[in-house]
C-alpha cells in the first residue's frame, strides 16, 4: 500500500509538472508590462468592459515578502523561525495534509522537531464550521446593513475568539469576493455589499477584530468569483454540464481597480495575513497560477506581505502556480479529493531541488506563512485543536477519511461566551424598515391577537442541523447553505420570540407556520389585530442544490410559495407587517404598493437569535437605523447583470460588460427606478441634514513609487543530493497522507517535467530574484501610502427630529465627473446615535483615492482634471446636501 503510493506520487509529479502553465493566459505573449489587454468596451457609459477569451498577461517573479510596513516585527520572528527549517519542513507549511485526514477543514504539515504543531484552517465567515459548541453570527450581508463599523469589528472579534477556543489558526473569511456583481449569486450573502466601499470598510474592520483575537484570517475569494455555475470542472459535470476548465470572469483593468480589486486593497491595508484564491479564471488564467493577480496586482500594488492559499481543489498546477503566487495549496490533494497526490508536497521538494522553483521562492512561501503566524501570535506552543471537523463523536480517527489513530478527537469544548447578546443585538441593528404606514411600527404589545404566519416563522421541521450544511431551506432562514455555514447551537425562531413578547404582555397569540395551509392562514387573519407575516429566500455554493437552485439563485422571488401566503394574509388583514428573510435582494415592488401591507422589514440572514432580534424591532426595544446595503429593483432585468446558468463554450466565458456599473451604479445610469434604493432605510424618528462644510487639506502632490526590492533572499541551506531527500527509515505513513519526502532519487524519472527538460520555455524572469521595481501605484500593504491622504474633511449636522432615541446613517457620496464615471459613488458613511433633539457632526475624510480614477496606460491613480460633486444624504437617491469639492 505505502509503496504504491510513493510511486503514485512520483508519477503524478510527471502529469502535474507536465501542465504546468497552461492556464496562466498567453504567458509567452509580448505584452508590455504596462498595457492590459481587453481594455475596449460594448458599455455605452463605460470605459471600462470585457471580451470574451480575453488573456491576462505575465507577470513575473512573484515578489518576496519584505516586512513592509507594520509587518516588521512578524518578518524579523518568521526570519529567526524560517533559517533554522530543512527543505522538507518548509514543503510542510505549504501543504494541506489531505481531505478528511487530520481534523481541520484544511491542515499543513507539521514541524515536531521544533514543536510546532499543524495549522488547522477552518471555516466560516460566520463562526466555527463543523463542530458544537460554537455560536452562528449574523451573516457578512447583515454586517454590511449596519453600516457600522464597531459592529464588524466586535463581531470579527468575538468569532475570532471562538476559533481560538477551539484550536484553529486560520478562520476562512471573511469575503469580498463574490462583491455582488447579480443580486443572484449564491454567496453573496457571506460577502457584504456590492458597493466596494462599504464592502472594504467591513471586510477590513472584520479582519482587525478576528486577528485581535489571535487567530489569522483567510480574506477571500480573489477575484472576480461572482457566481457559481462552473466555478469547477468535476461539480460541473455531476451536474450535466460539458465543460473542461472553470468559468473565465472577463474584464478590463479599470473595473478591477475601481471595483473588485478595491476591497481587497482594504483587506491588505488592514493586515490581512492571508488571502484565498478562487475557483474561476481570471481572463483566462485560473486565479490560483494567475501571475498577474497574485504576483503583480496582489503581492506587487497592493504590497501584500502575508500567503496566498488556494480554494480547495483550486489549484490546477505545481510550478506554474507556485512561480505565479501561490503560496500554500488546500487542502493538499491535487485534482480530487484524497486522490492520494498534490501539487505540492513531494513535488514541490523535487521542483525545488531540480531547481524549476528557485530556493528563494520556497523561502518567501514559508517566510510569509510564519510572518502570517507571527502578525497575531507570539508562541509557537499554541492549544492543541480539540475537535474533528469530520465528526461530533468524542472518539473517532485522528485521520478519519482513512480510518486510522483512534483517540478522542472532540473535546467539546463551549466557546460561545456571551456572544448571545451580540449576535441578537447585530440580528436587530442590520433589519432595515422598508415601509411603515402611519407608524404602524413599533407595536405595542397590547394588540388584542397578534398573529404569526409563515413557514419562515417557525422552526426546521428536522431540528436546527437537520440539513448538512444548511442546504435546505425549511423553516426560518437563519442561514444560508455551504461552506459558510456553521452548526446552530439553537435557533430562536420568529414565531417563539413573538409569542413571548406577546404573552408577556398578556395579548393572545396565534400562529399558521405552513405556507400550504392558505385557508387556515386566511381565517386567522381576519380575526388577528396584526398579522406578521415572514418570507425567505434562500442560496449557497454550489456543492448543495436546493430546490434545483444550484448556489445560485434561479429568480429574485420568494420561497416557500411565500407570494401565495402574503396574499392570503394581506387580503385579509388590512394591518399585515411584512418580515423578509434573504440572502439578497428578492421582487417587493407589488407589496411595497400594496395598501394593505402596513409595514416591510428586511432582516436578512440573522443567525442564531434571529427571532429575539426581530422581535426587538417589532416593538421597539431597538429603533431600526440599518439601510439596504444593496438596492432592491423593481424588476430582476433592471439589473443588467445576471448568472451565466448555461455554458457559452467548453471553457464558459462571463464578460462583465458592464464594467463597474453594477447594482446602485447601473440603476443610476439607466435610470431606472428600484422599489428600494442601496442605502435607504427608515427610523422610528426622522432626522434632519444641514449646515454641509467642506475643508480642502493641504496634503501635497502625488509622488508614484519609485522604488526597488531587495533581492531575493533565502534562508538556510540544504543538500542538493536527493538521497538528503528521502523518507525517513521506517517511517510509518498514513494512507493517502501528503509528506513533503521523496521515494526516489532520480529526479528526473521523478519529475519528467518538459519546463524542467527545457527551462528555457518558463515565462521570463519567473525564476528572476534580482532587484524588482515597486509598482508606482505600490510601495506599502494597501497600495502606495499617498493614496490614502486626506484632501477634504465633509462634515454636515444631523439632527434627530423625532420623539424617541435613534440611529442614522448619512452616506456621502461623490462623482467624479469624468464623461466615464457613475453618477454617484459611496465613499463614506458613519452609524451616528442621537437622543431626540440631539445634534452631531458627521465627518468624512475624504482621501486620495476616494477622487482617483484608474488609468490603465500609467498604470496608477490619477485625479483628473474634472469638477467633483459631493453629496450628503439618508440613501443613494435621497441626498439632502450639496457641495463641490474644491
Ligand atoms: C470551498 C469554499 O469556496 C471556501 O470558501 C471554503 O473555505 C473551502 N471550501 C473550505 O471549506
Amino acid at each position: 500500500m505505502h509503496s504504491s503510493i510513493a510511486t503514485a506520487l512520483l508519477t503524478v509529479a510527471s502529469s502535474v509538472l507536465a501542465q504546468d502553465f497552461s492556464n496562466d493566459g498567453n504567458y509567452g505573449s509580448p505584452f508590455p508590462d504596462t498595457t492590459y489587454p481587453g481594455f475596449e468596451s460594448t458599455n455605452p457609459y463605460a470605459i471600462a468592459g470585457s471580451l470574451s477569451n480575453q488573456t491576462s498577461p505575465p507577470k513575473y517573479p512573484s515578489p518576496w515578502g519584505e516586512g513592509l510596513g507594520e509587518w516588521a516585527s512578524a518578518y524579523s520572528k518568521a526570519r529567526a523561525f524560517v533559517s533554522q527549517l530543512t527543505l522538507e519542513e518548509k514543503v510542510n507549511l505549504t501543504t494541506g495534509t489531505g481531505w478528511e485526514l487530520d481534523r481541520c477543514v484544511g491542515q499543513t504539515g507539521s514541524i515536531p522537531r521544533l514543536a510546532f504543531r499543524a495549522l488547522c484552517l477552518q471555516d466560516s465567515p460566520v463562526g466555527v464550521r463543523d463542530t458544537d459548541f460554537n455560536s452562528v453570527f449574523p451573516a457578512g450581508v447583515n454586517v454590511a446593513a449596519t453600516w457600522d463599523r464597531g459592529v464588524a469589528y466586535a463581531r470579527g472579534q468575538a468569532m475570532g475568539y471562538e476559533h481560538k477556543g477551539k484550536g484553529v489558526d486560520v478562520q476562512l473569511g471573511p469575503v469580498a469576493g463574490p462583491l455582488g456583481r447579480t443580486p443572484e449569486g449564491g454567496r453573496n450573502w457571506e460577502g457584504f455589499s456590492p458597493d466596494p466601499v462599504l464592502t472594504g470598510v467591513m471586510f477590513a474592520e472584520t479582519i482587525k477584530g478576528t486577528q485581535s483575537a489571535g487567530v489569522m484570517t483567510s480574506a477571500k475569494h480573489y477575484i472576480a468569483y461572482e457566481q457559481e455555475h462552473f466555478r469547477l470542472v468535476p461539480d460541473s459535470v455531476n451536474y450535466g454540464f460539458n465543460i473542461t476548465a472553470s468559468d473565465s470572469a472577463n474584464f478590463d483593468d479599470v473595473t478591477m481597480h475601481e471595483l473588485y480589486l478595491w476591497p481587497f486593497a482594504d483587506g491588505v491595508k488592514a493586515g490581512c495575513t492571508s488571502v484565498m484564491c478562487s475557483y474561476n479564471q481570471v481572463n483566462n488564467s485560473q486565479a490560483c497560477q494567475n501571475s498577474y493577480t497574485l504576483n503583480y496586482l496582489l503581492k506587487g500594488e497592493l504590497g501584500f506581505q502575508g500567503y496566498v492559499m488556494s480554494d480547495w481543489l483550486g489549484t490546477n498546477s505545481g510550478v506554474a502556480s507556485v512561480l505565479a503566487g501561490l503560496d500554500m495549496t488546500m487542502p493538499g490533494d491535487s485534482n480530487a479529493y484524497d486522490s492520494g497526490d498534490s501539487y505540492f508536497g513531494a513535488n514541490l521538494t523535487v521542483a525545488v531541488l531540480n531547481g524549476t522553483v528557485p530556493a528563494w521562492r520556497l523561502d518567501d512561501m514559508a517566510m510569509r506563512i510564519m510572518a502570517g503566524f507571527y502578525f497575531v501570535e507570539t508562541n509557537i506552543t499554541r492549544d492543541p485543536i480539540n475537535f474533528s471537523s469530520w465528526t461530533r463523536d468524542t472518539f473517532s480517527y485522528e485521520h478519519y477519511f482513512v480510518g486510522e489513530g483512534w483517540t478522542q478527537v472532540n473535546n467539546h469544548v463551549n466557546v460561545r461566551s456571551d456572544h448571545a447578546n451580540l449576535i441578537r443585538s447585530i440580528g436587530a441593528r442590520s433589519t432595515v424598515l422598508l415601509k411603515n404606514v402611519n407608524n404602524t411600527l413599533p407595536l405595542t404589545g397590547n394588540e388584542p391577537l397578534t398573529a404569526v404566519f409563515g413557514d419562515d416563522a417557525g422552526p426546521n421541521s428536522n431540528g436546527p442541523n437537520g440539513c448538512p450544511d444548511r442546504g435546505c431551506d425549511d423553516g426560518t432562514l437563519g442561514m444560508a447553505w455551504g461552506s459558510g455555514s456553521a452548526e446552530l447551537p439553537y435557533l430562536v425562531t420568529p414565531d417563539t420570540a413573538i409569542q413571548n413578547t406577546v404573552l408577556a404582555a398578556g395579548g393572545a397569540y396565534e400562529s399558521v407556520l405552513s405556507n400550504g395551509a392558505l385557508d387556515k392562514m386566511g381565517s386567522l387573519a381576519r380575526r388577528a389585530n396584526v398579522s406578521i407575516v415572514f418570507a425567505n429566500a434562500d442560496s449557497g455554493e454550489w456543492f448543495v442544490q436546493v430546490d434545483r437552485n444550484l448556489g445560485d439563485r434561479n429568480n429574485l422571488t420568494l420561497w416557500q410559495g411565500a407570494d401565495e401566503a402574503i396574499a392570503m394574509v394581506a387580503g385579509s388583514c388590512s394591518n399585515t407587517i411584512l418580515v423578509v428573510h434573504s440572502v439578497g435582494p428578492v421582487l417587493l415592488e407589488k407589496y411595497a404598493s400594496n395598501p394593505n401591507i402596513t409595514a416591510i422589514l428586511w432582516a436578512g440572514v440573522p443567525g442564531q437569535e434571529s427571532g429575539n432580534s426581530i422581535a426587538d424591532v417589532l416593538y421597539g426595544h431597538v429603533n431600526p437605523g440599518a439601510k439596504l446595503p444593496f438596492t432592491i429593483g423593481a424588476n430582476r432585468t433592471d439589473y443588467g447583470t445576471d448568472v451565466l446558468y448555461t455554458p457559452n463554450g467548453d471553457v464558459p466565458q462571463i464578460d462583465f460588460r458592464e464594467g463597474v456599473f453594477i447594482d446602485y451604479r447601473a440603476f443610476d445610469s439607466h435610470n431606472s427606478t428600484p422599489t428600494y434604493e442601496f442605502g435607504f432605510g427608515l427610523s422610528y424618528t426622522t432626522f434632519n441634514y444641514s449646515n454641509l462644510q467642506i475643508t480642502k487639506l493641504d496634503a501635497g502632490d502625488y509622488v508614484p513609487f519609485t522604488g526597488y526590492t531587495s533581492e531575493a533572499p533565502t534562508y538556510g541551506n540544504f543538500s542538493t543530493d536527493p538521497a538528503a531527500h528521502l523518507f525517513p527509515a521506517n517511517f510509518s505513513r498514513v494512507p493517502l497522507y501528503q509528506y513533503p519526502w521523496l521515494n526516489s532519487t532520480n529526479l528526473t524519472e521523478a519529475s519528467s517535467d518538459p519546463q524542467y527538460a527545457a527551462p528555457g520555455s518558463f515565462p521570463v524572469n519567473a525564476q528572476n530574484g534580482s532587484a524588482q521595481r515597486i509598482p508606482k501605484a505600490g510601495g506599502a500593504p494597501g497600495g502606495n501610502p499617498m493614496l490614502y491622504d486626506v484632501l477634504y474633511r465633509v462634515q454636515a449636522t444631523i439632527t434627530n427630529t423625532g420623539s424617541v432615541a435613534g440611529e442614522e446613517v448619512p452616506q456621502l457620496y461623490i462623482s467624479r465627473g469624468g464623461p466615464h464615471d457613475p453618477i454617484r459613488e459611496l465613499r463614506g458613511f458613519e452609524r451616528l446615535s442621537l437622543q431626540p433633539n440631539g445634534s452631531t457632526t458627521f465627518s468624512v475624510d475624504v482621501t486620495r483615492r476616494d477622487v482617483s480614477s484608474w488609468d490603465p496606460v500609467e498604470q496608477d491613480w490619477v485625479v483628473r482634471n474634472t469638477t467633483k460633486r459631493v453629496w450628503v444624504g439618508r440613501s443613494s437617491r435621497k441626498m439632502e446636501l450639496e457641495g463641490v469639492l474644491a
